[in-house]
């Protein structure tokens, strides 16, 4: 914690003197999947696995953090919120969970991590509620893995976005599939090469994560909803 805090004010401060970069508007409500850092974007480690706890905005949500692998969420928002457990590094890993999700308005149950050189934010997504992104995505066609199912692949830019390391313009990789589920095994490396085949590059990992996650459109809907969620 101390040394990610470290991190954090680094981040910060090289911001703050990169001219150009447009610091993120104080930001209630609308503002979805912002990172406003590392600090609060991971709060603890338990048993080897990272839990996430991150909102913003007027969130109601409670996101708590069970034994193991386990973490649950309960929400009802007009702002927004990664709640998850994972891994610091990420990489290519073979995650397995089961579980609850039951969700309205836009937001994902999905494998959700980050990458640096190139800062990349990505999702593959389980199950969703309305898929409302706030940036266009670009399609990248779909591909199938042989008994997980078949995934559609977007690109997105985020420009002058709170992200791992401060506000920076960064891609968002985008998997999401055409069945939605709950429960299964998600294969990273699958989705890593495929992204690859298509120009999509990864950094070095940073963390992963299963997570849900809840946000509001610009003028849009909240979210609400609960799920439970087991790694393992
Ligand atoms: C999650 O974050 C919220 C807001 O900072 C905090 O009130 C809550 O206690 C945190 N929950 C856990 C389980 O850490
Ligand atoms: C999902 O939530 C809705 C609205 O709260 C509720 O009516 C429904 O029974 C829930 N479904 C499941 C499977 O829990
Ligand atoms: C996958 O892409 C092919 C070729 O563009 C298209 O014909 C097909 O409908 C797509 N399938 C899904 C499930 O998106």
């Amino acid at each position: 914690m101390v040394q990610l805090k470290f991190l954090s004010a680094v981040a910060t401060a090289v911001t703050a003197l990169l001219p150009g970069v447009v610091a993120a508007p104080d930001v209630i409500g609308p503002e979805p999947r912002g990172r406003t850092s590392t600090e609060n974007a991971i709060e603890a480690r338990q048993g080897g696995y990272y839990f996430q706890n991150w909102s913003e905005g007027s969130s109601n949500i409670r996101c708590s953090n069970g034994a193991g692998g386990s973490f649950s969420a309960n929400w009802n928002s007009k702002g927004g919120f990664v709640c998850g457990k994972g891994w610091q590094g990420g990489g290519a890993r073979t995650i397995k969970y089961s579980g609850t999700y039951n969700a309205t308005g836009p937001g994902y149950l999905a494998v959700y991590g980050w990458t640096r050189n190139p800062l990349i934010e990505y999702y593959i997504l389980e199950s969703h509620a309305d898929l409302a992104p706030n940036e266009p995505w670009t399609s990248k066609g779909n591909f199938t893995i042989e008994n997980e199912g078949t995934f559609e692949v977007y690109t997105s830019t985020r420009t002058n976005k709170p992200s791992i390391d401060g506000t920076r313009t960064f891609q968002q990789y985008w998997s999401v599939r055409t069945e939605k589920r709950v429960g299964g095994t998600v294969t990273t490396k699958a989705h890593f090469d495929e992204w690859a085949k298509r120009g999509m590059r990864l950094g070095g990992h940073v963390y992963v994560v299963m997570a849900v996650e809840g946000y509001t459109k610009t003028g849009g809907p909240g979210s609400s909803g609960s799920a439970s969620i087991t790694l393992g």
